[in-house]
């Protein structure tokens, strides 16, 4: 055999194998009454955990989740760790000071590192421009330019600057050009009150990855995931992503609406739909707490890919004027698919600098409860070997977090929306689990577990149990709530709940909000393919052209058509002896993968067929399974451009290869 054929092989055994494991070790489980008959139920429950721990991240009679090994040989086979990068060579020339007892932030320049580095220069001047939020997110300002002089205080109601330093007498003749963001000390606080609210109230960070599975993370960010095993932190392994990509994830995780309740309310392509909403920061807020908000990926951010973001500014500090404004002005270069560097440094130091600068204001000099979210794209989104160069990078600041005391006070959530959805990773067989189990790590301060023993021991428990995104928004809505007298956690949705209470065992896809194309509890068989299942995967593709033509996009879109269905399984449902049963109202689900003509997309799609043989398909539950690059460029909106190939530019549409191996890969 080549070794091609090896690596064909090998796919094919670990795929049946997945199949072939989840349904023995299913099998096992109901066995277990009878053979431990006869023994105390406590023993049956201390045992079923060490069974299932290594093989399962879930595994009860409703759901079970493989438990994959995030360095199988099919990843590492492909997994190419990239070194970290930095952004310049060149040593800082300006830099910021903060005074503690003005509380203010100074820049100092370093005349004598300028001396060194531009020996021939004989003076030098610089100047800065203030960064200003306009009436919208669309509109920000550059207000200068202002020279100033060494040591200069900055004022408050500064929250950025770009500086520039240049040869004296020729503005074109620039030394150095760097940005600085400023989280600034409030006005009209009271001390005494803060620090008394921030006893009760833990402040809350949450550090979210984009794009990152819990098995993703484990292998590009090892030094990161060790540093998250250290007591107080505990990881939910049955953490289900519901919806396709980040704004579908993180709605539900900031408002709490499951995605048709949200956008049942506005059209979020008009400008305002998201000022309407109550978000976790508005909650947070009235509770007295300071809030932000940063992005590093100004152009994809969760609120402004195809929408116009916020109209009000959303927090208390919120980044994003700053790095619009900062991208525009500062020498960018691109790396893992985005803006990597912006000017001097990455752009994820922005907000990771942003976030310390909160920690070392409010957590350190002047404690205050404070909420901030603080997420990445940048190395993470298009490629998931990225984030194993900014790994190292990344446990630094965590490092320097805790310096500061971050983690005495506060709740720490590291997170993401999804895994990867498209590229490498979506051609092997852990594709379906890749896309579905983003990582979730919740850390609760010591003096919180002390007050709470409750809650850290149901968080322990719920780390094998299912959970999905509405639940971890119950579960920070809890955190503010406990301590306040009175006040009531409700949840839009019924069954979903914070996970600082136990989540019951035998818990459904349905329970927990995850709709089924997203659902990774269930068992499913591989079926061959037949006319009938072939009629059925028309009929997705029929559902496609008629999504692009009720949305006006037939002129402008090619006609797909199914070039190859590639693999088709069935949902297996049993009943409560384990025995293979039938489907409720004879209603079987299926998941399909397949290639379009003429752009060779690939898609998966999950159905429900019923006995009369009728398919049921959503279009959200047809997903594209590799980029779509330029293809879509006629159009905007994340489900059009995941379906049309453009016709205007008579482009020749990049062929996919259809790898005979895809026909072993699981849906
Ligand atoms: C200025 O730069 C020089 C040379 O790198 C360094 O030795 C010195 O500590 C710097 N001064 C300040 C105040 O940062
Ligand atoms: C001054 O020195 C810098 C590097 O040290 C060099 O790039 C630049 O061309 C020099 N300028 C003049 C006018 O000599
Ligand atoms: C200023 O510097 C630029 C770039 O080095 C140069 O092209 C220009 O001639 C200089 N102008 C003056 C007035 O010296
Ligand atoms: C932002 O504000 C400007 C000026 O008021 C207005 O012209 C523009 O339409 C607004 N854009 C959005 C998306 O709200
Ligand atoms: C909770 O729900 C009740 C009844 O639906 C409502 O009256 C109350 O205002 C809600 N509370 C919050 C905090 O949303
Ligand atoms: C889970 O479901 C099984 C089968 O229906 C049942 O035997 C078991 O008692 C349930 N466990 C719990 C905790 O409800
Ligand atoms: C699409 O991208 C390819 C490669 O980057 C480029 O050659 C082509 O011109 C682009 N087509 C369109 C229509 O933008």
């Amino acid at each position: 055999m080549t070794r091609r054929q090896v690596a064909k092989y090998s796919r094919l055994t670990l795929a049946i194998f997945l199949v072939f494991c989840i349904f023995i070790l299913a099998t096992r489980d109901e066995k277990f009454p009878t053979a431990l008959d006869g023994t105390s139920s406590i023993e049956r429950t201390t045992l079923r955990p060490a069974i299932f721990k290594k093989d399962f991240c879930v595994f009860d009679h409703k759901c079970k989740i493989p438990r994959l090994n995030p360095f199988a040989d099919e990843v590492i086979g492909i997994f190419k760790p990239p070194k970290f990068k930095e952004c310049t060579d060149q040593r800082d020339i300006i830099n910021v000071v903060y005074d503690v007892t003005k509380r203010q932030y100074l820049l100092h320049v370093n005349a004598t590192l300028v001396g060194i580095l531009y020996r021939n220069i004989t003076a030098f001047a610089c100047i800065y421009y203030e960064i200003v939020r306009g009436a919208n997110d669309s509109i920000t300002w550059k207000v200068g330019p202002v020279p100033f002089e060494q040591n200069w205080f900055i004022p408050h109601h500064i929250n950025g600057i770009v500086v520039e330093c240049y040869v004296a007498g020729n503005r074109s003749r620039v030394l150095q050009r760097d940005a600085f963001s400023f989280v600034q000390y409030p006005s009209g606080r009271n001390e005494q009150v803060d620090e008394a609210r921030s006893r009760i109230n833990p402040s809350v960070i949450m550090l979210g990855i984009d794009s990152m599975s819990q098995m993703n993370f484990q292998r590009t960010m090892p030094l990161t995931a060790r540093f998250v095993r250290q007591l107080g932190w505990y990881e939910m392994l049955g953490y289900n992503k519901i919806g396709d990509n980040t704004l579908p994830n993180i709605m539900p995780l900031l408002t709490g609406l499951t995605s048709h309740q949200w956008r049942s309310q506005c059209n979020v392509r008009l400008p305002g739909c998201f000022d309407q909403f109550t978000y976790l920061w508005n909650h947070f807020r009235n509770a007295g707490y300071l809030t932000a908000y940063a992005e590093d990926t100004p152009s994809i951010d969760t609120f402004h890919y195809f929408t116009f973001g916020f109209i009000r500014k959303p927090v208390d500090y919120y980044l994003r004027p700053f790095l619009y404004m900062i991208q525009h002005i500062l020498k960018t270069v691109k790396l893992f698919g985005y803006d990597y560097c912006l000017g001097r440094r990455q752009s994820y130091r922005y907000v990771f600098d942003y976030c310390l600068q909160l920690v070392q204001r409010f957590v350190q000099d002047t404690p205050k409860p404070i909420f901030g979210i603080f997420w990445s794209n940048s190395f993470s989104h298009d490629d998931f070997s990225g984030p194993a160069s900014v790994d190292r990078d990344f446990v630094s600041y965590l490092e320097r977090y805790k310096e500061h005391g971050l983690f005495d006070r506060a709740v720490v959530v590291l997170f993401s929306d999804h895994g990867q959805r498209q590229g490498p990773l979506m051609n092997l067989a852990s594709s379906f689990l890749e896309e579905r189990l983003p990582m979730l790590h919740i850390y609760l301060p010591p003096w919180y577990r002390k007050q709470y023993p409750e809650f850290a021991q149901a968080l322990d428990v719920n780390r094998y149990r299912l959970s999905s995104t509405l639940d971890l928004h119950l579960t920070l809505k809890h955190l503010l709530v406990q301590g306040q007298a009175g006040l009531k956690l409700n949840s839009s949705v019924s069954k979903c709940q914070s996970l600082l209470e136990p989540l019951p065992e035998n818990r459904s896809c349905e329970d927990a909000a995850i709709p089924e194309h997203w659902c990774t509890c269930d068992s499913y068989v591989q079926v061959p393919i037949s006319n009938l299942l072939l009629y059925w995967a028309r009929t997705v593709v029929y559902r496609i052209n008629k999504y692009l033509a009720s949305h006006d996009y037939a002129a402008k879109c090619a006609h797909l058509k199914l070039a190859k269905l590639l693999r088709a399984e069935r949902k297996q449902f049993f009943d409560d002896d384990g025995a293979a049963a039938v489907p409720p109202q004879r209603i079987e689900t299926y998941r399909i993968k397949f290639v379009t003509r003429p752009n060779g997309g690939l898609f998966r799609a999950t159905f429900l067929a019923d006995a009369e043989r009728n398919v049921k398909v959503q279009e959200e539950f047809i997903t594209r399974l590799n980029s779509y690059r330029n293809q879509s460029f006629c159009v905007s909106g994340h489900v059009a451009q995941k379906f049309c190939a453009c016709l205007e530019a008579n482009q020749s549409f990049t062929v996919i290869n259809i790898d005979v191996n895809d026909q072993g890969t699981p849906c």
